[in-house]
């Protein structure tokens, strides 16, 4: 069983500023980093770092190169990731603020061209019961999982950036949606409801996934057909919430790929995330395994 990414990957610019600008402020900031992100490549990083064998697929521009390194030193295979000779890798403007909350601003760049021969190419080296996992920052989500269940492959969905493009896909085709609060609500048409409710409308709706709901600070909740279980986060000093929910994404779907209990695995996941809020960053901030259970020893 092999694992294909197909998503985002990012030139993360991240500013810290003492509150994010409002409109037509001018404001300075302490610092720019630039950092490996994407929601995509983040997973990748979690998948890979949590000791998933993931394969990451995508485009990005000759300036993104080093984005490649940095899913490498995860151990990602990155042999279906395509470099174009023209145009600019995706990028992202992030405002960190002092509460290490974040506000991000994306251009789609390569992301947004990819084609449905590089899609019928990527998926020609998959078969089913391989697990297809997506995000929504790259373009034709709906051709990848329409040729994707034909192959017979699962398809797991974190429908964040939250948009209408979401809606295109045919979502009766998903396995797994791994989605907060707001992207529950914006599915369902349900708003302000608890966990609970927001559980059955989903089930309702989709009565043959399952889901992952991730609450911040209220932890996450995992539900199928036969379960509800619920996972407390662990505390961390918060710095910078960035790739956290994409760090948490990865390494729950790692350990469930592995083997591992539903429970096991969100109680990882919740680890790795905390780790990931207590630093700097998207893709540097995402923790290797050693380190997660270290930390929880
Ligand atoms: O989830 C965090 C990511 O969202 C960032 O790395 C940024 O690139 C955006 O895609």
């Amino acid at each position: 069983m092999k694992i294909l990414n197909f998503g985002s990957l990012n030139i993360d610019n991240v500013y810290q500023v003492d509150h994010f600008v409002r409109k037509g402020e001018t404001i300075s900031s302490k610092s720019l980093t630039l950092f490996s992100g994407g929601k995509g490549l983040n997973q990748s990083v979690a998948l890979g770092s949590a000791g998933a064998k993931v394969w990451h697929a995508g485009s990005i521009g000759k300036d993104g190169l080093f984005l490649l390194e940095t899913l490498r030193t995860a151990g990602v295979n990155v042999s279906c990731v395509r470099v174009l000779e023209e145009g600019k890798t995706g990028n992202a403007i992030i405002q960190n603020d002092a509460e290490g909350d974040n506000c991000i601003l994306l251009y789609g760049g390569a992301n947004q061209r990819i084609t449905r021969e590089q899609i019928d190419e990527t998926l020609s080296h998959f078969s089913a019961e391989d697990f297809l996992v997506l995000q929504n920052e790259v373009n034709e989500l709906h051709y990848l999982v329409q040729k994707a269940h034909e192959k017979g492959m699962r398809i797991v969905l974190n429908p964040s950036p939250m948009d209408e493009k979401i809606f295109e896909i045919n979502l009766s085709l998903v396995d797994l949606f791994v989605l907060n609060d707001l992207e529950a609500a914006e599915l369902t048409g349900g708003t302000g409801t608890e966990p609970a409710t927001m559980l059955a409308l989903l089930q309702r709706k989709f009565p043959s996934a399952c889901f992952v709901l991730t609450l911040g600070p209220q932890g996450a909740y995992y539900a199928d057909a036969k379960q509800t279980i619920w996972q407390e986060i662990y505390p961390a000093k918060v710095v910078d919430t960035t790739a956290a929910g994409d760090t948490f994404t990865g390494y729950f779907l790692a350990a469930i790929l592995e083997g591992k209990s539903v429970k096991a695995s969100l109680d990882l996941a919740a680890k790795a995330a905390a780790i990931a809020v207590s630093r700097p960053g998207a893709a540097p901030s995402i923790p290797k395994l050693d380190e997660v259970l270290e930390m929880w020893n």
